[in-house]
C-alpha cells in the first residue's frame, strides 16, 4: 500500500493535490502560463496571500483601491452583472465573480503584450493575402454571417447603461428622432433599441455593407412585422467609406449615429471617408457613440503566425479584419488632428469632432470553473459634430 493511501505521508511534506489540467482552446495554448492558475504554485510554497486567490505571486492584477472606496464598491454584492463598477481590491477573491471592472493588467503581462507584438510583426501575412484580405473585405463578412446565422443577437442589456441617450430617445414623447446604426451587423443593437422603443418618432436606419447581414437582419419577424409608414427599423446596404450617403437618408438629417465594433473593421485608409460621410449625415450637434477594441485586448494578444496585416491591423481566421485602438489615438482622430492618408497615398482632410468622452473599458473577466483570466480592453466614448458646423460638409 503507498503511502499516501494508508495516510502515513509526513506531514511536514507538501502535500501536491491531483489538479485538472485547465482546459484552453486550441488557439490560445500558447498563452497557458498568462491566462491560468498556476496549478503548481499552492502545492510547492507556503500559502500566500496570493495563492488564496488562486494567482501565482508573479502575477498580480493591479487592484485600484485609490480609484474606488470600499463603501462605493457595491457590485460585489449584487449578481446582476453591471459595467464599470465592480473594482477589485486588496482581498477580493479574483474567482468570486464573472468579471472586474478598471483592472490594469502587471508589467510582466504588458511585456509578454510586446513579445507577441513583435513576433506578430515579423511574422506578417503574405503580400499576396495581404491583397486578398484588403479588396473586397465585405465578402468575408458575407461568409461570416452565412456561417453564423444560428449565433447572433446576444442580449444586450448594457446598451442602456452605457448610452444613456438611447433610453430617452425611445421614451414615448421624446418626439422625432433619427438614429443611424453604421456596420450594424445582424442588428444586436438595432433590435434592442427597436424592442425597447415606444417612441413614435423613432426613426432607425441600421446598415451595413455586408448583404448577407442586411438579409439577416431584414430576415427577422421583429423586422418583417413592421408596418408600412410606421416602420421604425430600416435595414440597407450601405458602406460607411464609400462615396455615397445611406439610402433615405440626406445631408445634416441624422441625431446620432451607433459605432459598435465597426470602426475597427476599417483599414486605417478609410478612416477618413468614413468620417466625413459621418459628418455630413449629422445635424449640427448631433452625436456619435463609438464602442471598439482597445490596444491590448485579449484579441489582440492571442492573434498567431500569419494574422498582421499593419501596425495593430489583423486578420482573423474568418478573413475579416480588425484594428486596435489607443486612446489618444482615437482623440486625434476623431477631433481631425490625425493627418489622414487614403488609399493611394493622398493626404486627406478629416472632419474635426468634438471628443465629448472617450474612456478605456477595462476588465478582466474570469472563468470561475476552468479557472481563467482574461484581460479585455474596450474604448468607449461619443463625439459630436460641433453646433455651428454646416449641415452639409
Ligand atoms: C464586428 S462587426 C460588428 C457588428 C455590430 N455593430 C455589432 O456590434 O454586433 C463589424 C461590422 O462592420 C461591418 N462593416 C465593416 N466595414 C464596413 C463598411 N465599410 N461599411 C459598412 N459596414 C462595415 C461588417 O460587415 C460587420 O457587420
Amino acid at each position: 500500500m503507498a503511502a499516501e493511501e494508508d495516510g502515513s505521508r509526513d506531514a511536514s511534506l507538501p502535500v501536491r493535490k491531483k489538479q485538472p489540467r485547465q482546459q484552453l482552446t486550441k488557439g490560445m495554448e500558447h498563452m497557458r502560463s498568462y491566462v491560468t492558475v498556476d496549478p503548481t504554485s499552492s502545492a510547492t510554497s507556503p500559502p500566500v496571500e496570493e495563492d488564496a486567490y488562486g494567482v501565482p505571486a508573479t502575477y498580480q492584477p493591479v487592484r485600484n483601491v485609490t480609484q474606488k472606496p470600499t463603501e462605493n464598491n457595491p457590485e460585489k454584492r449584487t449578481d446582476p452583472f453591471q459595467f464599470g463598477t465592480r473594482y477589485l481590491e486588496q482581498g477580493d477573491d479574483i474567482f468570486a465573480h464573472n468579471a472586474w471592472d478598471h483592472v490594469e493588467v502587471d508589467p510582466q503581462y504588458s511585456e509578454f503584450i510586446e513579445s507577441q507584438t513583435i513576433f506578430q510583426r515579423e511574422n506578417q501575412v503574405s503580400d499576396f493575402d495581404k491583397q486578398r484580405f484588403n479588396t473586397s473585405p465585405e465578402k468575408w463578412w458575407d461568409k461570416f454571417y452565412s456561417n453564423n446565422a444560428a449565433n447572433f443577437f446576444k442580449d444586450r442589456k448594457w446598451l442602456v447603461q452605457e448610452f444613456p441617450v438611447l433610453g430617452e430617445v425611445t421614451k414615448e414623447d421624446y418626439g422625432g428622432v433619427t438614429v443611424l446604426e453604421a456596420g450594424a451587423g445582424a442588428g444586436n443593437t438595432a433590435f434592442p433599441v427597436l424592442h425597447m422603443n415606444k417612441n413614435p418618432g423613432l426613426r432607425l436606419h441600421a446598415c451595413d455593407y455586408s448583404k448577407k447581414a442586411i438579409d439577416v437582419i431584414r430576415a427577422q419577424e421583429a423586422y418583417k412585422s413592421q408596418e408600412g409608414a410606421d416602420q421604425v427599423l430600416k435595414a440597407d446596404v450601405w458602406d460607411v467609406a464609400g462615396e455615397e450617403l445611406p439610402p433615405g437618408l440626406t445631408p445634416g438629417s441624422v441625431d446620432i449615429v451607433l459605432m459598435i465594433f465597426i470602426f475597427s473593421a476599417l483599414s486605417p485608409d478609410q478612416w477618413s471617408q468614413a468620417m466625413r460621410n459621418i459628418f455630413a449625415l449629422l445635424k449640427p450637434g448631433g452625436a456619435v457613440l463609438f464602442r471598439d477594441y482597445g490596444r491590448g485586448d485579449l484579441a489582440q494578444v492571442r492573434f498567431k503566425k500569419g494574422r498582421y496585416l499593419d501596425e495593430n491591423f489583423y486578420v482573423r481566421g474568418d478573413g475579416t479584419r480588425v484594428y486596435f485602438f489607443e486612446e489618444q489615438e482615437l482623440k486625434d482622430i476623431w477631433s481631425g488632428k490625425l493627418p489622414a492618408t487614403s488609399g493611394d497615398g493622398e493626404q486627406e482632410e478629416v472632419p474635426g469632432f468634438e471628443v465629448v468622452n472617450l474612456a478605456v473599458d477595462r476588465r478582466m473577466l474570469v472563468n470561475r470553473q476552468r479557472k481563467l483570466k482574461m484581460y479585455r480592453c474596450w474604448m468607449q466614448g461619443r463625439f459630436r459634430k460641433p453646433a455651428e458646423a454646416d449641415a452639409v460638409e
